[in-house]
Formats: C-alpha cells, sequence, structure tokens
C-alpha cells in the first residue's frame, strides 16, 4: 500500500465533522457477536454526544455472494428491528439501507477506477470468501472494498468502528482517500480512523473457543441468537463447553482455558465491567455456579432485545417508513458530497 505523503497529511489536518459510519450485511442470522462486537458499541458511541452517528444495513454487500431475494427483503427489516431493539434511535443516527441511498453505488462507480486490481487482490477477506474457485466469484465480491469505501467516504466519516476482521479493508479505504487526493490535487476526503473492538468483545463459539461465534456454524447450540427467547438462552449456556476447573484469582489463569475465557468475556461485557472485576467476583467458584450467573444476566440483557425484535417484526410497513426516512436523511448528507467528488473528477452538471 501507499504511504502518507504530504497531501494526505495535510487532508488529515482539515477539520472535518467527527462523524460515524458503519455498517452490517442483512445477511441473516443476527448472534450476540453481533450485538457486543457491532451494535452495543454502535449504541454507545451514539450516546457518547461527540459524534454523528450514521448507521447502515449494506445490502449490495449481502448480494455479492447469492441472496434469495424474500430472504433479502426480510433479513433486511430484521437487521433494523436488532438496531433499533438493541437501542439505535432512528431520530438520534441515520439508520438506512444502503441500496436506498444511490449515492453509495455511484462513489462506488469513481472508486473502482481509484483502486488498483492489486491492491484488492491482496484482500484476504477476498482470498478466503473467493477460495480456489476464485474464477467463479462474483465481480462484485473482488470490488466489495472499494464499495465499502464509498459508504465511509461518502459521508466524509472520520470514524469507523469495525472488527478486527475489517481492518484491512479500512486501511484500503485510506488509501482510496489518499490516492483521491493526490491524484485531484485536493484535500477533499478525511482520511477515516478505524475503531477496534477490544478482544473481550470477541465472542467465540459456545462450543469451541477458539473458533469465532458464527451464524453459519452447523450447530445452533454454538451460538446466542439475538432472537433466542430466555428458556432457549438458559439452555445454550447451561450446554456451553467449560472446563473442569474453578474461575482462577488472576488473568494469567484464563490463558489456555478459551472457554472460559469465552465466557467470562460474555459476562463482562453483557455487565460492562471488566474481565478483573468478573474475576474478582468469581474467583473459586465452578461453572455449575457461575452459569446461571450468566444465564441470568443474559436473559436480563438479551430476552427484552429479542422480544422488542419479534414486536417491531409484526410491523414491516413501519419498519420500511423508518428506513425511508433514514435514506432521505442519508441522502441529504451524501447527494452533495458525490456532487463535490464528481466536479473534481469532471463530470458535468
Ligand atoms: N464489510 C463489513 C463487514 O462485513 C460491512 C461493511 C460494509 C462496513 N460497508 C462498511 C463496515 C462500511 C464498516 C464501514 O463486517
Amino acid at each position: 500500500m501507499q504511504g502518507m505523503n504530504s497531501r494526505a497529511e495535510a487532508a488529515m489536518t482539515q477539520t472535518f465533522i467527527p462523524r460515524v459510519f458503519s455498517g452490517i450485511q442483512p445477511s441473516g442470522g443476527l448472534t450476540l457477536g453481533n450485538y457486543l462486537g457491532a451494535m452495543k458499541r454502535f449504541v454507545d458511541m451514539q450516546a457518547d454526544g461527540g459524534f454523528e452517528t450514521v448507521y447502515c444495513m449494506v445490502d449490495l454487500h449481502a448480494i455479492t455472494v447469492w441472496q434469495n431475494p424474500e430472504d433479502l427483503r426480510r433479513n433486511t427489516r430484521e437487521l433494523c428491528a436488532g438496531f433499533i431493539a438493541a437501542g439505535i434511535d432512528p431520530e438520534k443516527s441515520i439508520l438506512f439501507n444502503q441500496s436506498q441511498v444511490p449515492e453509495h453505488a455511484q462513489l462506488g462507480c469513481c472508486f473502482n477506477c481509484v483502486a488498483r486490481m492489486g491492491w484488492m487482490k491482496r484482500m484476504t477477506q477476498w482470498k478466503d470468501k473467493a477460495g480456489k474457485n476464485s474464477e467463479n466469484a462474483s465481480l462484485g465480491l473482488f470490488g466489495y472494498p472499494a464499495l465499502m469505501a464509498a459508504d465511509i467516504l461518502i459521508y466524509h466519516a472520520t470514524h469507523v468502528p469495525v472488527g478486527e476482521d475489517q481492518k484491512q479493508h479500512l486501511e484500503l479505504t485510506r488509501d482510496i482517500a489518499v490516492k483521491f487526493n493526490n491524484d485531484f490535487g485536493v484535500d477533499f476526503f478525511p482520511i477515516p480512523e478505524p475503531v477496534i473492538e477490544g478482544s473481550a468483545t470477541r465472542v467465540m463459539s459456545l462450543r469451541d473457543g477458539t473458533k469465532k461465534m458464527s451464524k453459519s456454524d452447523p450447530s445452533d447450540m454454538s451460538r446466542l441468537n439475538m432472537t433466542d427467547g430466555a428458556e432457549t438462552l438458559v439452555k445454550k449456556i447451561k450446554k456451553a463447553k467449560t472446563d473442569m476447573d474453578p474461575l482462577p484469582d488472576n488473568l494469567e489463569g484464563l490463558d489456555g482455558r478459551p472457554e472460559a475465557q469465552n465466557l467470562v468475556n460474555i459476562y463482562a461485557s453483557l455487565n460492562e465491567m471488566t474481565v478483573q472485576a468478573v474475576i474478582g467476583e468469581f474467583s473459586g467458584q465452578q461453572f455449575g455456579a457461575f452459569k446461571p450467573k450468566l444465564a441470568d444476566l443474559a436473559v436480563a440483557k438479551l430476552a427484552p432485545i429479542s422480544s422488542e425484535m419479534s414486536r417491531l417484526m409484526q410491523d414491516p410497513a413501519e419498519i420500511d417508513r423508518i428506513l425511508a426516512r433514514g435514506a432521505e436523511r442519508g441522502r441529504a448528507l451524501a447527494a452533495p458530497i458525490l456532487q463535490k467528488t464528481y466536479d473534481i473528477v469532471g463530470m458535468l452538471r
């Protein structure tokens, strides 16, 4: 990737409104990982007060791999319900669906001409997702990171909360912003900062503490879903894999015990306390004693979210109205930035 040069640094010193952008794919199945690793952090940044917050359901990213149209519609609404149930206020934040703000795709088109083939080929997510049969992967999957750059930069966003796995895409976004500014001799796009989650919000499988909790794991017992009711949450936590040892009295005592570490992390994140404090409270106790406490906590925090989601899902028309309003607000920010980009590039008005 390119190094920073003086013009890039100048762009960084330009002042931009502190604005958060992040996106989640509406590809179905929201887990505790989505909640703790993304939504809960988005809610915190909304509450922070120092930022404008813009949150998006990235349906154009979802279709880079096959999506059944009916499922996509349903999953988009469910994701919207999830955002709201988790605490995103569509008045405080701009909450919308990517395809309803066409400026994302339009800026993406320009960025396809800024990004280089070589940059894209180095993306580890491309390599993982395309696998051995990359000739048969969609062109959209290859270009995914350029559209992601457009998502962020169409709002001149300055801060982007993402998981560790998106760090490389954020680097690429910065490279695109730098190259655009350089190529056209402008200080137009900000160089956005990734806001990476701490390891305590990295939620692992309940069946294997070395694997990320995933909606695509064949076993539903491996994950807590945002749509799980109280009974299911309790059952899954009860059955979660652990070891025979009691909880340690210091952090090092969790080393080499991925399942124990994971349950302690989940407790800490859900209860907004440090891992150290959880250990302080439960050291010496067996998992037989800790798990019911964790289950109570999970039910207290997650069951209201799941029931609010199902309430919202009963009125899809209301969800569509919320998204339409969000798209209108998104466009109000995005349209002038696209227009300015077109002017810079040399498109006629
Ligand atoms: N690629 C992100 C993911 O899969 C989703 C995403 C799309 C995104 N556009 C974005 C995240 C812009 C942050 C900013 O998790």
